[in-house]
Order: structure tokens, then sequence, then C-alpha cells
């Protein structure tokens, strides 16, 4: 009983004082156009814009959130109105992803927002590879709250096996060898299933050393996820590759 009046109070002590939300800017600085995707994880609503053209924008985040951004490029319209991507197309064949994720291979920026003063979590992730360099920077939060980059031009090094190419030959993303080749050694299933019996390979090491900074597998280290508290903002910025 008195467990439940404290829940109570603590839920309209939340209400009152815990409608925190964060400002999340995301921002084009690669020269070509890309279009934003975003996906809101475990049950909650999207975000009122799942998709557009990105320049600079700031997204309300309402908290506790958790989802994931993406940049696709080398989008068009079709003669009948269809949008894709030639990376990381969501699938909805319009410019909102409307609850869709990304198509591998895909750089992706993770973020955990808990209510206010809590501990935050984020992280870049590669662990379906890498179609652009990305940063993450939380911004007025206390604590450790580390800025992970991930610049490489990954492309430009991706093992030929693993190369998503146009049909002129340029390298446009870079597979991860869990999309490439889906075995157990590489997806950590089966009897590779735990951190200790699924070890790094030779294709995961390579997306560490690229991005050492960015998970590279499923079972990468945990110091590829950060934290912040204080109820910081998010910077997260697509760059150029170079
Ligand atoms: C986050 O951004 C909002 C709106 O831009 C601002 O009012 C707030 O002070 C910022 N929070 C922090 C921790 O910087
Ligand atoms: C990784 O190992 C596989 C199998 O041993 C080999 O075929 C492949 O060339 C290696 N790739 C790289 C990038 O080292």
């Amino acid at each position: 009983m008195r467990a439940r009046i404290l829940f109570g109070l603590t839920l309209a002590l939340l209400f009152i004082y815990g409608a925190h939300s964060a400002t999340i800017t995301v921002t084009n600085n690669c020269p070509s156009t890309i279009w934003l995707g975003d996906l809101t994880s475990a049950q909650q609503p999207q975000l009122s814009n799942t998709g557009f053209e990105l320049a600079s924008t700031s997204l309300n985040v309402p908290t506790p959130w958790n989802g994931r951004f993406w940049a696709r490029t080398r989008c068009s319209i079709d003669g009948s109105g269809k949008f894709t991507c030639a990376t990381t197309d969501c699938g909805s064949s319009q410019v909102s992803c409307n609850g869709n994720g990304a198509a591998p291979p895909t750089s992706l920026v993770e973020i955990t927002i808990t209510p206010s003063g809590r501990q935050d979590f984020y992280d870049i992730n590669l662990v379906n590879g890498f179609n652009l360099p990305v940063s993450v920077a939380p911004q007025g939060g206390s604590g450790s709250c580390t800025a992970p980059s991930c610049a490489a031009n990954v492309n430009a090094a991706c093992p030929t096996e693993l190369q998503v190419k146009t049909s002129y030959g340029s390298v446009i993303s870079c597979k991860s060898a869990r999309i490439e080749f889906n075995q157990p050694q590489y997806c950590c299933t089966g009897g590779y299933s735990t951190s200790t019996t699924c070890p790094p390979t030779n294709y995961s090491i390579f997306f560490k050393n690229q991005c050492p900074r960015a998970y590279s597998y499923a079972y990468d280290d945990a110091i590829r996820l950060f934290s912040c508290s204080g109820g910081p903002n998010y910077s997260i910025t697509f760059l150029s590759l170079q």
C-alpha cells in the first residue's frame, strides 16, 4: 500500500517536474544532399518528423526516449512518385520513414534519453555497416559526456567483398560481415551467441580500426557506449566523405 502511494507520488512528481524534453539538432556537413531518417523504438510514438531533406534541423524529443538516426544518400523520386535512396533506404517509398528502420549498410546514431537528471546513453553503431561519417555530441550535461565521432571514409577502405557500388563503380557504402555473409561467427548467433563465444573477426577489426569509437560488432567492448547525465541536448553531425 505504502509502496503504491509512493509510486503514485513519484509519478505525479515526474509529471509535474519531469516533463523534460531534449533537443536533438541534426546537421549535414557533407557537400551532397542527404535525407535524415529516424526511428523511435519500443512502442513509443514516432517523432513528428521521421524523414526529411537535411540542412540543419532541431527535433524536440519527449523523454523517456530511445531511438536511432541515419542519413540516406542518393535519393530520388521516380515517375510514379516513389521516393527511394541508394543507401539506407527505409522502404516507405516516401521521404518520411513512418516507423520503418534503415536498410543496411547504415552508420547509425543510437540515443537513450531518460527523464531529467538521470543518465542518458548514446553510441555510433556500425554493426550493420557504414554509409556516411557521423559524430554525436551531448550539449550541456554533466559527467563524462564524451562526443564520439566516426570521421573516416570507410567506403574508400572497404574490402572488395563488402562494397556496395553504383552501376558506374563508385563505392557508396560498406556492409558489415554480418550483413554480407549472414554466418553465426559474424552475427553472434548459434554457438557464438555470447560475448565470450563471439570474439572480434578480421572484418569487425577492420571497422574498429577505421572508427575506434563506434561499435564494430554485436559484442564489441562496452566502452563504445557513452553516457551523460543532467538532461543534455544532442548534436548529431553527418560529415563529408574525405
Ligand atoms: C536544451 O535546449 C533547450 C531548447 O533549445 C534549452 O532551453 C535548454 O536549456 C537546453 N538544455 C541544456 C542542458 O543545455
Ligand atoms: C577475413 O578472413 C577471411 C576468411 O579467413 C578471408 O577470406 C578474408 O580475405 C579476410 N578479409 C580481410 C579483410 O582481412
